[in-house]
């Protein structure tokens, strides 16, 4: 029966045993398969333990971070939701995880300095002196965007381009002075809602462009000031006129009629990107505290 025998080997058990009832199959690799069957049960169970250790570990590894932003995150959207104008709303853990990101990204890129551009005063800061930076950014800018809330279109976030000056060009202050007809709206709006915003972009100099960094770029730094944009006091109107003056000296002939006021703005929180990682809030007794 060696033709049958070799069939029998050809074809497999599920198909041996409709087309021959009675052969009696004989596998003699039986203990061999298992054999292999068992190796591989163990290498399956081996692979599945090392992957297993390794994802737990990735994702587990902050375990209780991810609660902390899980929760914060519902209580972010929840406060967010009853935040009132011109409310604070401070968030030491989100805080926190900024500055640990900071750090982050500080240490993958140490002391990151642009190279200043030929031909041009402008050379900020290195990008980890976060205070100076914003101080210089300011200090280096004649003009900014101002918004206030809209009184005449009810509720509209206005920004407008405006000059400033925060000192003479030796002495640099951190206060933005602004000189505005009273007819501007902006004196308005601060009647009704005296918080307002200033926001300065490196992209005003050519130094982004030079670069090749888009206005959007981190490395293209942006700092907003955010205060209350308020009347100069008669005691320091002439050291504002001063810097104003100092850097727009055109405003000095310009018609008296118009019935000049002198603005500052009041700073109570400095935003500031001027790196990957998104951005800082620095410290505003630190802004004020930089030399420059
Ligand atoms: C700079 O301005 C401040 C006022 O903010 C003044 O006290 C100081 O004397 C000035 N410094 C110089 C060098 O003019
Ligand atoms: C700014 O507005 C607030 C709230 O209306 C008011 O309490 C404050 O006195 C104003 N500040 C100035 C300097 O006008």
């Amino acid at each position: 029966m060696g033709t049958s025998e070799d069939k029998v080997k050809l074809l497999s058990k599920d198909q041996i045993e409709a087309p021959f009832p009675d052969v009696e199959v004989e596998d003699e690799n039986t203990e061999e398969d298992s054999n292999h069957i068992w190796r591989f049960v163990c290498y399956a169970l081996a692979y599945m333990v090392v992957v297993g250790v390794f994802l737990s570990a990735i994702t587990f590894q902050n375990s209780s971070t991810d609660e902390q932003s899980f929760s914060r995150d519902a209580g972010y959207k929840a406060r967010v939701r009853q935040i009132r104008p011109g409310e604070r709303f401070d968030d030491r853990l989100m805080h926190d995880m900024r500055m640990r990101e900071e750090h982050r990204h500080a240490k993958m890129f140490p002391m990151f300095k642009p190279p200043p551009l030929p031909e041009s005063s402008y050379d900020p800061p290195s990008r980890f002196e976060k205070a100076k930076t914003a101080r210089y950014i300011v200090h280096n800018s004649d003009w900014g965007s101002i918004s206030t809330i809209s009184v005449s279109m009810v509720g509209v976030p206005f920004g407008m381009a405006i000059s400033f000056s925060d000192g003479t060009v030796t002495n640099s202050t951190g206060v933005p002075y602004f000189y505005v007809a009273k007819f501007d709206p902006i004196v308005k709006n601060i009647e009704a809602n005296n918080l307002s915003t200033l926001a300065l972009s490196e992209a005003q100099s050519d130094y982004c462009k030079v670069h090749k960094w888009d206005p959007e770029d981190p490395l293209c730094s942006r700092v907003t000031l955010i205060g209350k944009l308020v009347h100069v006091g008669p005691e320091e109107e002439k050291f504002a006129l001063n810097a104003i003056f100092a850097r727009h000296p055109v405003m000095k002939t310009w018609p008296k009629d118009h019935g000049w006021q002198t603005l500052k703005l009041v700073i109570t929180d400095v935003w500031l990107v001027d790196f990957y990682g998104g951005a800082t809030m620095v410290p505003v007794k630190d802004y004020f505290k930089a030399e420059l």
